[in-house]
């Protein structure tokens, strides 16, 4: 790939998955782009993503529908004018994406969910109609990266940097100016820019269960904290209701499986989500993980099981043929054998707040896709809606710079924007560590943060655990060796979002969506629509 260092860009772009790539590719190339990459182009969240990228394009659906889906998973937190967004601008960035080559499934004679153009369309949970675009049967994100990877090689306009780990945001007079960055053999650089985007994807990796790739260290959202936007929604951590429950491995065992018509069961081969939810096996995903979890707890399991069996298994093979092939390799037949799945975390729907157009709290910085907080998925995600919120609000921040480098001006989000107007900030001064603890190796301190969240901060919460979490995550940044190494790095900004999820949940007093507080079991009607934002505030100030 093409590298090019110390000179001034236009817009620098941090992370190469759907939001990042279509960014990039939808500002014209007489606009200077750098994109950053952590690891090698193309190895990003989106690439594991199986299901596929939700849009109203069925004969029988609606933008409308859409969005009352996305309202009801999203259990009263949903930002509305982002829906809307979402929604109404899907269908034409999906067919931007069809236009830079992606092949999703084609319909078959026969096949009963198809779209005008003869796409095959697929079914997920809470959704009320088949509604769910798919490539290569289950490895959607996979076909999406390689048609931008493609597209970008193509460009000259856009200089990739790969394997380079952005260390810091660079800031002057309040204002972003570019990134600090690591390249691969470990030597710092810097590089300036008008506008800085981060499209780094999630935190999956700080809970011990995830689906998420190991890159998922929440490196984007430490950044922009250390930069002073603000931060909202860090509570709700979505959790997959069906990760593949073997020791060792971690794969995702798409929701599209269950759209398709298999079952869960538990150990006494009761189809157990008949009694959980009148949507059985499709309800949203926090009612069924959190399902999964009581049948595991009521019967002292680790795990519980997906069924195909009766459903036929040559069709089951084609149509998920990435998840057959995880299962032969763990010895079994997706079609014939009962998969044993559990509740892992999977993707975070908080994030740095920002406005329909990426813009954040802080000028000069823009952040889109997972790491950003839009208000669209609320407290739970509708499946597949996150593919469609990288693309269209990678779009939107696109078109929005355009406008911006135009006019020559770099201004921060309005004061008034709805998701703002809903949210109550609150300042938080970080806690620094005390020294003296006992230097632990980068390996034992992730290993025992991940077992912290997993243990205190995951499907069920209550103030007890998440004081103790908050204390055990200070002792772990106490333990923490100087920061030199871009792991050691990782692990300060892994430490540090920690200590935020765990203070976001202790703040929000009741159970919505995926923030389940077992000391607040129910709902309470005053946090309807309200968000909690976090901004930092320097000690002494
Ligand atoms: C899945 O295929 O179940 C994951 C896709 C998503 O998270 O929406």
């Amino acid at each position: 790939m093409r590298t090019q260092k110390n000179q001034p860009f236009d817009v620098v772009i941090i992370g190469g998955g759907i939001a990042g790539l279509s960014l990039a590719l939808r500002l014209p190339e007489t606009v200077r782009v750098a994109l950053l990459t952590k690891g090698k182009a193309g190895e990003s969240n989106t690439r594991y993503a199986q299901g596929g990228i939700a849009v109203a394009l069925g004969e029988d659906d609606t933008p409308e529908l859409h969005l009352q889906d996305t309202l009801a998973a999203g259990a009263g937190l949903c930002d509305e004018a982002a829906v809307r967004t979402l929604v109404e601008q899907g269908p034409a960035a999906v067919r931007w994406l069809i236009q830079m080559g992606v092949q999703f499934d084609k319909a078959q004679p026969g096949d009963l969910h198809v779209t005008a153009d003869g796409l095959l369309l697929g079914r997920e949970g809470a959704h009320c109609r088949w509604r769910v675009l798919h490539a290569g049967g289950d490895a959607t994100g996979a076909e999406i990266e390689r048609a931008l990877l493609v597209a970008l090689h193509e460009r000259t306009s856009i200089v990739v940097y790969e394997e380079t780990y952005v260390s810091e945001l660079l800031m002057q007079a309040g204002i972003c100016t570019g990134i600090r960055a690591l390249d691969r053999a470990g030597n710092s650089f810097t590089l300036s820019s008008r506008f800085t985007v981060l499209a780094s994807g999630g935190a999956g990796g700080l809970w011990l269960h995830t689906s998420n790739p190991g890159g998922a260290t929440s490196d984007g959202i430490a950044l922009a904290w250390r930069a002073g936007a603000a931060l909202t929604d860090l509570e709700f951590m979505q959790f997959h209701p069906t990760v593949m429950a073997i020791q060792g491995a971690s794969h995702l065992i798409s929701e599209a499986v269950r759209g398709e018509g298999a079952y869960l069961r538990n150990h006494a081969g009761e189809r157990f989500m008949l009694r959980y939810s009148q949507q059985a096996e499709l309800a949203p995903r926090d009612v069924v993980a959190r399902a999964i979890l009581k049948e595991m707890v009521i019967e002292e399991v680790a795990h519980q099981y997906l069924d195909l069996r009766h459903l036929p298994a040559q069709k089951m093979h084609a149509r998920f043929p990435t998840i057959s092939t995880i299962c032969s390799h763990y010895g079994l037949d997706l079609a014939q054998d009962l998969i044993p799945v559990a509740p892992a975390a999977h993707y975070c729907m908080g994030g740095v707040m920002v406005d329909t157009v990426g813009r954040t709290t802080v000028p000069g910085l823009y952040a889109v896709g997972e790491v950003a907080c839009t208000g669209v998925h609320g407290a739970n995600r509708l499946a597949s809606n996150s593919l469609l919120e990288g693309l269209v609000f990678g779009i939107q921040a696109a078109c929005h710079l355009v406008e911006q480098l135009k006019a020559g001006t770099c201004l921060p989000a309005p004061e008034a924007y709805s998701l703002r107007d809903s949210a109550q900030m609150i300042e938080y001064e970080e806690d620094i560590p005390a020294s003296g603890e006992e230097a632990l190796s980068i390996s034992q301190i992730r290993q025992a943060l991940r077992q912290t969240m997993w243990r205190s901060v995951s499907l069920s919460r209550d103030a007890e655990g998440l004081t103790a979490a908050l204390q055990q995550v200070r002792s772990l940044k106490a333990s923490l060796p100087e920061q030199r190494s871009r792991e050691e790095q990782e692990t300060a900004n892994m430490l540090q979002v920690a200590e935020l999820v765990i203070v976001a949940a202790l703040t929000r007093w009741e159970s919505r969506g995926s923030h389940w507080r077992s000391d607040f079991p129910t709902t309470d009607e005053r946090l309807k629509q309200r968000h909690f934002a976090f901004q930092r505030r320097l000690s002494g100030s």
